[in-house]
């Protein structure tokens, strides 16, 4: 029996590709309009896909002069997506580092009511030093710091989920209640971080509980996921390291109480999709040779957390620090550090095969080849679905859609109809229950 898996199209601007919006397939005015975003929302949802995706960043970064970046804020965005959308899930990314845990359980909860449960929440914990600067503090506040802080976030917000019992709302006009009394909790959370009182004042949301994403692969990273999310979004690059880091993964989960399939593994892959193999890496190559040499130093610099904008880019990636001493995306570091692990390979050729999604897996190849190669990941242990990184936008999610999507429906491992109406139905994962009224500070 085919294993049905999962997908979700993380949408950035006009592609993943850091050279996307200067090659002709696509508008690069494009990131100013919403009406962009809203009709690749419709594409993903054409295709029956569970979910679409925005990342975020708290500060503009060093590389505004060569690209073009995603302008808006996702709760926002999403917020204008689901007005025109029926079906698919609405994936935010917002940070515990500079947020307040109730102003952003109320919107996550507003996002999930406006869309009617479609809402779910990527949980990062800001690693960059340039974000720290917008928010008064000198430098990013260390790993496990930011770790420990996201803990704290998540329970409270969680906490004010759950402070509206499923049935508070009666809307009795006759007797004039508009809740039932006893029905709406203070959470009464005084911790490390957060001091917070509660109710919340969002009736509980749709979905009881928006799903929770999460996409470190630290130690740390891996911990938190395995205590919080339901779906975890990864970078491996070979089908060997999907596996291990799936198998790590869910073996966590025991010691939380939860069972496998309670959390979803998404790697992503962007894919460069044509009618031959050839005309694909054709099609790769075009976009590698837009990217700015200027612009992909910066780039490499920023993944690295290490300042690389003077080397000579012929020559190979000069030595770099321990993988302990980086407090910023220690994962990512360690990906880009083992491309050039050789000592010959050349900066240039690091940037070129960072250039298709900052380190992700990319795939040149047939829509038979590309579908192949997911399901060989899926049967192989290595994922529940993927995190689909579309080079270039609009053209690279319809072409995965159109063309990929439909040989996975024939071959039984996707769904031809959506079967639920939430984020959660689509994932599989129940509406977490209830929590018994003596959870409750009154
Ligand atoms: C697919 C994907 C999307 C991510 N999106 C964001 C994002 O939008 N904002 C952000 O600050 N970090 C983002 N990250 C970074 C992670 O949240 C995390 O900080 C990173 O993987 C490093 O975690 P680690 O130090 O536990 O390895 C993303 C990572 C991945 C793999």
């Amino acid at each position: 029996m085919p294993k049905p898996f999962h997908l979700n199209a993380f949408l950035m601007g006009v592609g993943h590709h850091e050279a996307a919006w200067r090659h002709p397939r696509t508008n690069a005015e494009d990131v100013l309009d919403v009406r962009h975003f809203q009709r690749l929302a419709q594409v993903a949802e054409r295709g029956r896909l569970d979910s679409i995706f925005f990342a975020d960043g708290l500060a503009v970064g060093p590389r505004v002069a060569h690209n073009v970046q995603q302008v808006f804020e996702p709760i926002t965005l999403l917020s204008a997506i689901s007005a025109v959308t029926d079906r698919i899930g609405l994936i935010a990314t917002a940070s515990t580092g500079y947020n307040d845990p109730y102003t952003l359980a109320r919107k996550l909860a507003s996002l999930d009511h406006l869309s009617g449960g479609r809402g779910g929440w990527n949980i990062v914990t800001s690693a960059g030093a340039a974000e720290a600067a917008n928010y008064g503090l000198d430098g990013t506040p260390d790993h496990a710091g930011r770790y420990a802080r996201a803990d704290e976030f998540v329970e409270v917000v969680e906490r004010l989920w759950e402070s509206w019992d499923a049935d508070a709302v009666v809307l009795d006009e006759e007797g004039g209640w508009f809740t039932r009394p006893d029905s709406v909790h203070e959470v009464g959370h005084e911790g490390e971080h957060f001091r917070v009182r509660g109710p919340l004042n969002v009736p509980r949301s749709p979905q009881g509980r928006p799903l929770l994403v999460q996409a470190g692969s630290s130690e740390a990273g891996k911990e938190f996921a395995a205590r919080h999310a339901e779906a975890v979004f990864t970078a491996q690059r070979t089908i060997e390291e999907g596996r291990d880091f799936y198998r790590d993964l869910k073996a966590r989960l025991a010691a939380h109480g939860r069972s496998a399939d309670e959390l979803k593994v998404l790697p992503g892959i962007v894919p460069f999709i044509a009618a031959t193999e050839a005309e694909a890496r054709e099609l790769e190559e075009e976009f590698t040779r837009l990217i700015s040499p200027a612009y992909a130093l910066s780039q490499l610099s920023q993944m690295l957390g290490v300042e690389l904008t003077e080397v000579d880019l012929d020559g190979p990636l000069p030595p770099l620090p321990d993988v302990s001493s980086i407090e910023t995306n220690k994962s990512r570091f360690e990906l880009v550090k083992a491309l050039g692990a050789d000592g010959r390979t050349t900066v240039r050729e690091v940037v070129a095969k960072l250039g298709g999604g900052r380190g992700h897996r990319t795939f040149a190849g047939t829509p038979e080849q590309v579908a192949d190669d997911l399901v060989d990941w899926v049967e192989g242990g290595a994922a529940d679905g993927f995190n689909v990184m579309a080079p270039y936008l609009p053209g690279g999610l319809e072409v995965f859609v159109d063309e990929v999507v439909p040989i996975l429906q024939d071959r039984g491992y996707f769904r031809t109809e959506y079967e639920a109406s939430t984020l959660r139905g689509h994932y599989g994962l129940l509406e977490p229950a209830e929590p018994t009224a003596d959870v409750h500070v009154a």
